[in-house]
């Protein structure tokens, strides 16, 4: 199929356009901080993201001459060291000023346009170019890296950052309906995996090659585990019972004295939610977002385990009748999407928000208001080549200690919602807007 040009050149300004917004959103103050110790500050992401783009697809994929080669290098790569000691030791190189960082990001973004507008951009005789890979791995790059943003932003002070006008970070409720909880039966089947590359669409190395698996019948809950559910768990002392976690995340609980999940705080005894924009009465009905270590221990508290990878993709697209959908809901995805995905909010909605985008099986919320945790070690499917536009994007991460996450978060664009897009991180990271679910064997 012929690139569209013109549908590409407005996916790429109206991403770009959110970028900018993303970081109008933050005090300029800030430019130089590192919300997240492990992570570069600020001004690193808003050069990396034209720099990934002219560095992939201009002069790796076009052969073309950059920007400015010494803001290409510092601007390449950031991705997480292992530990803080890692993240000094790497060292900081002498940042540029906001106006070089701008006046580099007008360059590339001119450069870029243009390229999308009229350059050789899909061509059979170039690795980075068949099936224009390097064109979707740059905009998708941007899209993944908004939803870093966000998250980094997350744990700046609130005073630091613009609260979007008429935004509600806990909206009232019209129907306060007690929940009808519990769990569905999965009869056993198959389920395919990771992405198709037969008709050319884009794909991360990592969902390829698609296969399909065979999963035994399982229990799964209708829905995510709520903060009020993991209140059950902080109040009978689990963060203090070593055998629910395994030792590596129990030490973590005991160095760090983790008491509760990250996004909790307590003021004058009362239990807080600390969203985008300000800290909230903390919402019963939300999901909790825990790292894997928490999201694993509470699950065997309750006799129960996190899903596999392929019991996610399941309940998620599988149907009774045996076919897969292209969503939980369905086959299209409407402009406003039926589920906390896309930017529609920056905070979760309660877990039983979105009925309609419930999957076939009548499992709720499992693509959006939070990404979802599995047991399953981030690993390549068998047969797995490196990407050629983007060779270290997951094969760095194979090490045992990344688990695969699934679905969407609020912050996650629309574009990266598809059955095999695997998100993956570390069991004892903090940051993410990731829930969970329980499964257990069926009887
Ligand atoms: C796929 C979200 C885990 O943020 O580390 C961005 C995406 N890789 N630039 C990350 C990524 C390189 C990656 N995740
Ligand atoms: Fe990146």
């Amino acid at each position: 199929m012929p690139l569209e040009r013109a549908l590409v050149l407005e996916r790429f300004r109206r991403t770009r356009a959110r970028t900018r917004a993303l970081f109008d959103l933050v005090d300029p103050a800030a430019y130089y901080q590192r919300p997240i110790a492990l992570r570069n500050p600020i001004v690193f992401y808003e050069g990396h993201l034209p720099a990934f783009a002219v560095n992939t697809l201009i002069k790796r994929g076009l052969g073309q001459p950059g920007v400015d080669e010494a803001l290409e290098t510092i601007f390449a790569r950031g991705i997480d060291p292992d530990t803080e000691a890692a993240a000094v030791a790497r060292g900081n190189p002498a940042w540029p000023s906001r106006s070089v960082v701008l006046d580099y990001v007008t360059a590339a973004d001119r450069l870029i346009a243009d390229a999308i507008a009229g350059a050789d951009l899909e061509r059979d005789d170039h690795p980075l170019l068949q099936n224009a890979q390097a064109l979707w791995a740059i905009l998708e790059h941007e899209e993944m890296h908004q939803e870093t943003l966000v998250y980094m932003w997350h744990q700046l002070p609130h005073a630091w950052k613009k609260k979007p006008e008429h935004y509600l970070t806990a909206p009232p409720r019209l129907a306060h309906g007690v929940r009808a909880a519990g769990r569905v039966h999965m009869p056993g089947g198959t389920t395919s995996m990771g992405t198709d590359g037969a008709n050319g669409a884009f794909a991360w190395d990592n969902e390829r090659p698609s296969h399909r698996m065979r999963v035994a019948p399982f229990e799964i809950d209708v829905y995510g585990v709520t903060n009020a559910d993991f209140m059950a768990f902080v109040e009978a002392g689990g963060y203090r019972e070593s055998r629910w976690w395994r030792a590596e995340d129990f030490a973590w609980v005991q160095t760090e004295a983790v008491i509760h999940p990250s996004f909790w705080h307590r003021d004058q005894g009362r239990w807080q939610w600390r969203g985008m924009f300000e800290s909230v009465p903390l919402p019963e009905e939300w999901p909790a977002y825990v790292t894997w270590a928490e999201a694993n221990a509470y699950a065997a508290w309750r006799g129960m385990r996190l899903p596999t990878e392929a019991e996610f993709q399941r309940a998620a697209y599988g149907t009774p009748e045996g076919h897969e959908r292209r969503y939980p809901w369905g086959e299209a995805l409407s402009r406003r999407p039926p589920e906390n995905f896309d930017f529609l909010r920056w905070d979760p909605d309660p877990v039983d928000a979105h009925p309609d985008a419930a999957s076939a099986f009548g499992v709720h919320d499992l693509v959006g208001n939070g990404w979802e945790w599995t047991s399953t070690v981030f690993a390549p499917f068998e047969g797995f080549e490196p990407l050629a536009s983007y060779p270290e994007y997951s094969a760095e991460f194979f090490d045992g200690d990344h688990f695969v996450m699934k679905g969407a978060s609020p912050v996650t664009a629309r574009e990266l919602v598809r059955p095999g897009f695997r998100n993956w991180f570390r069991p004892r990271y903090p940051y993410v807007y990731a829930k969970f679910r329980c499964v257990k064997a069926a009887p």
